[in-house]
């Protein structure tokens, strides 16, 4: 198994690994920690993984999440089928943070894929946070964000309450520390405490710094491509330039905990 950096902010490509067969512990471990390192790997060649495949992969992860709104694949609790990029997929954000215990991670694998376009976006909250003024990172640490869930949640025939948490704008990693803004332009809807009006600016700013080419990596999908992201440290979001082309991938999330 090789592991190669593929920008210099975030992302790295694994070759060399069969998750169809036996994954020793060692290999997992190894991959999970390139992932902690990198925020986004992608395991290249999957091809041959059945949906069986990818859900007993993701279970190395930790608990597979059932989305509380968008259903699931016909046989397959917690896939979720992922097309047409959309107003939601196409915003910065990290998944699910309207729920208590957002996701940890995102395994997205590739099934069918457009001659060109559609491919994701990735950065890095961590070094996002890393560029800001000393100052302001301390101001940023004292507070908190309202996310709430999009139109899909009330559409669904959920309780607002339901789908809204409280988060802190800035949250250390849980495993390695590291310190990521993790507000984003999907759910967020103010800074506790403050008007909506009052959050804007504050907020566009800091989606402005995310999203900054040095923070960022493009990931041009290939056949056989499993993405893995950690929600902690990264947000994505995928460039709407499919011309009608069919553009598919089966996506699991892993529960997370409460952001601190
Ligand atoms: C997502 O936001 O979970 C989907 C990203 C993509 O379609 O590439």
């Amino acid at each position: 198994m090789e592991i190669r950096q593929l920008a210099g902010a975030l992302g790295a490509e694994v070759l060399g690994l069969d998750l169809t067969g036996q994954i020793f512990d060692t290999d997992f471990v190894a991959v999970r920690d390139a992932l902690h390192v990198n925020g986004v790997i992608c395991i290249r060649d999957q091809g041959e993984m059945t949906p069986e495949d990818q859900l007993a992969f993701a279970a190395r992860w930790g608990e597979i999440s059932i989305h509380p709104y968008v259903p699931s694949i016909e046989g397959y609790p917690g896939i979720m089928k992922i097309y047409d990029p959309n107003p939601i997929t196409q915003t910065w954000h990290s998944d699910s943070t309207h729920m208590s215990d957002p996701h940890a991670y995102t395994l997205l694998l590739a099934r069918v894929l457009p001659k060109v376009g559609g491919d994701t976006m990735f950065a890095s909250a961590v070094r996002a946070f890393q560029s800001l003024s000393p100052r302001l990172q301390d101001m940023l640490r004292t507070l908190s964000a309202v996310h709430e869930g999009t139109s899909l949640a009330a559409d669904a025939g959920l309780d607002h309450e339901a789908v809204m948490a409280v988060h802190p704008v800035v949250r250390a990693h849980p495993d390695t520390g590291g310190e990521a803004l993790f507000v984003n332009d999907n759910y967020v809807t103010r800074i506790d405490g403050w008007t909506p009006e009052e959050s804007q600016p504050l907020l566009e700013y800091l989606y402005r710094v995310i999203g900054r080419y040095e923070n960022t990596y493009r990931h041009r999908w290939r056949d056989g491509d499993l993405v893995i992201w950690d929600n902690r440290s990264t947000q994505h979001a995928v460039v709407g330039d499919v011309a009608g082309e069919e553009r598919v991938l089966h996506r699991v999330t892993i529960a997370g905990s409460a952001p601190a």
